[in-house]
């Protein structure tokens, strides 16, 4: 049988215009590029939404009734910012469970030791697999829930898939349970494009990368050197496009087929999202939640929203 990864790709390699599923990014050399873009200078995203975190748990806290919780994280990732944001849960009173999801089994190892090491004392359970197969989970679970969906991870959903995405989680909440959803801001188009266009080259490696894994997994034969990674951002829309752009006419193998690029042929790899605090609000209403607090930081770059 063919596997998932295989056909998406095939699937997107033989539409016009080319595209690629970001989801597939993540394999293990993708998590550590991940990494290091999380620390890149020009990668606002982490520190801005770590301010909000840092300042504001408490006030988070206090607008959740209930004194015991299931932290129910999509996308954990390694729970770097996620470590301050229980440390101040429990300092803010609450009793928590942490149950961390993410598609990768390699970062959650990485989170779970993470957070013990700081917080050794409390109950953590890291779920591996998609969120679409992981979140049923949720129904079963009987404490009230705060669910995370952090990083403006929302933002890499194409159009009705972010809705679509949110209404899946509001049908596996109760009335008790709160979403925690970051997002990244509408702000200056040159702080946003620089994000995705670091001088360094390091978010160009985790573009590529995709073409790397397909060599790596699939046996194709793509030469990485033949493409070039190229970022656009529409600041009227909010969408900042990642593409991969085919330096050369070339084709390609990958299983039995021939693919064929045309010199300058672009194939579409990621779309990341920014919002302004309505177009958010639209967003979770238009998924079914009803109501919607939000949380900034300073220069208003990244929104927290507490929404229910
Ligand atoms: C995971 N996600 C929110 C990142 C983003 O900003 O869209 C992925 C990323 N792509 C390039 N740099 C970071």
């Amino acid at each position: 049988m063919q596997s998932p990864f295989l056909t998406d790709m095939l699937e997107g390699l033989n539409k016009t215009p080319k595209v690629l599923n970001s989801m597939y990014f993540y394999d293990k050399i993708g998590d550590t590029i991940f990494q290091e873009i999380m620390n890149m200078d020009a990668y606002y995203l982490p520190k801005v939404e770590l301010e909000i975190i840092q300042n504001q748990t408490a006030e988070i806290a206090n607008r959740l009734s209930s004194e015991e919780l299931d932290i129910i994280e999509l996308g954990a990732g390694d729970g770097v910012k996620t470590v301050a944001f229980l440390k101040n849960m429990i300092a803010a009173g609450k009793k928590v469970n942490y149950v961390p999801l993410d598609i990768s089994p390699d970062v959650l190892e990485i989170n779970k030791t993470n957070i013990l090491s700081q917080i050794p004392e409390l109950s953590i359970e890291p779920i591996a697999g998609d969120y679409f197969k992981t979140m049923a989970i949720l129904k079963d679970r009987k404490k009230p829930k705060l669910i995370l969906f952090l990083g403006s991870n929302i933002g890499n959903f194409k159009g009705q898939r972010g809705t679509d995405f949110l209404k899946l989680v509001k049908s596996h909440m109760t009335s008790e349970d709160h979403l925690l959803l970051g997002a990244d801001l509408k702000k200056d188009p040159k702080t946003v494009l620089r994000a995705y266009n670091d001088p360094e080259g390091i978010t160009a490696r985790f573009n590529l990368n995709l073409l790397s894994r397909m060599n790596r997994e699939l046996k194709a034969n793509f030469d990485i050197k033949k493409f070039e990674h190229y970022p656009y951002y529409d600041p009227i829309s909010g969408s900042c496009y990642s593409y991969l752009v085919s330096l050369e006419n070339q084709s390609v193998e990958i299983a039995d087929q021939t693919i064929l690029f045309s010199k300058n042929e672009c194939i579409h790899t990621e779309v990341s999202q920014k919002y302004s605090l309505n177009d958010l609000q639209e967003l979770c209403e238009s998924a079914g939640f009803e109501k919607f607090q939000t949380f900034l930081d300073q220069k208003q770059w990244f929104c927290l929203a507490l929404t229910q």
